[in-house]
């Protein structure tokens, strides 16, 4: 079913223009200073090319022409937040070699898998680990990089998408991203058009946490296929209206849930699907063609491991 609103965020204006004949939408401050959309968003940073949340893939993703990078952030045994998707490191770093004693089986496994939980480590020690060489042996060396340098690195180069992972792990995580940020002079909404920020999680209590540490930024609900019920009806998009200003909604449910994405889109909530990826393309020619179809649909960004293949 063709979507045919289309909604455009004008850079640095208060405007939101829905499509097709509709009444301008109101915009929200929040996001102020963004750049014209479609927007790119290079998920984990180029990730598809170059080892994932690392600098190395950031600044690629910004060298293939995205406006933003997407990245997972998470915090050490001993409070530093540091870059990483998974709760455990052993699957990107070489941790089970270089600290064989430090795995533990999750709380709640019942098979008392072992595993090694970034919680349990200190930046110090995460700092001793190779996050370059399972994907290839050229980005060898290649370090978990925090928060802070991944800002330094794609300062002024491209904007940052930031995810809080599983916050509810981290409590009062919220506040220590945005001092980071504050640090940086990034933590109001259009604070640098060269490095626009967007918050995001699925964990609705996170954003509404933000919020209340008074942040003016851009933030997204992330919405997984089994939660589209919820938040992309009516109630859901209205309550979501409440605390963020935008959704990242699983690409799936651009097929289950299209009333929802149109009124989204009225709502004036721009759209940032994910995730698209050239090695897990199905009924499309390529990647670039199915990207291509949910721009055309009124995605206002796609969030890709292959920035170079938007089209
Ligand atoms: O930005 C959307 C996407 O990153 C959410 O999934 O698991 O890759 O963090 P995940
Ligand atoms: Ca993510």
């Amino acid at each position: 079913m063709r979507l045919t609103v289309l909604l455009l965020v004008m850079t640095g204006s208060t405007a939101a223009i829905a499509a097709c004949g509709r009444a301008p939408a109101p915009q929200l401050a929040a996001t102020e200073g963004l750049p014209p959309p479609p927007w790119t968003i290079a998920h984990r940073g180029a990730s598809a090319y170059a080892p994932e949340n690392t600098i190395p893939a950031f600044l690629l993703g910004a060298e293939q022409g995205a406006q933003f990078v997407e990245l997972d952030l998470q915090r050490t045994k001993d409070g530093q937040i540091v870059v990483l998707h998974d709760l455990t490191l052993q699957r990107t770093t070489d941790v089970a070699t270089v600290f064989p004693d430090r795995a533990r089986p999750g709380p709640d496994d019942p098979d008392r898998k072992l595993q090694w939980w970034l919680e349990d480590f200190t930046l110090d020690e995460v700092r001793q680990l190779d996050a370059g060489a399972w994907f290839d042996t050229k980005f060898a060396g290649t370090r978990i990089p925090t928060f802070d340098e991944v800002i330094g690195a794609v300062r002024g180069r491209v904007g940052i998408f930031i995810e809080l992972k599983s916050p509810e792990l981290y409590p009062g995580i919220e506040g220590e991203i945005l001092a980071v940020l504050a640090r940086h002079g990034l933590d109001r909404a259009g604070a640098d058009p060269q490095t626009p920020i967007v918050l995001q999680s699925f964990t609705v209590p996170s954003i509404q946490a933000l919020v209340a540490a008074g942040t003016t930024l851009p933030r997204h609900v992330l919405i997984g296929a089994r939660d589209a019920d919820r938040w992309l009806s009516d109630d859901g998009l209205a309550e979501i209206r409440g605390f963020a200003t935008g959704i990242s909604p699983e690409k799936v449910t651009l097929d289950t849930h299209a009333a929802g994405w149109r009124r989204a889109a009225e709502l004036g909530l721009p759209s940032t699907p994910w995730t698209f990826r050239a090695t897990t393309v199905k009924g499309f020619d390529s990647v670039t063609a199915e990207m291509a179809h949910y721009i055309e649909q009124g995605a206002t960004g796609v969030i890709t491991d292959n920035p170079d293949l938007v089209p």
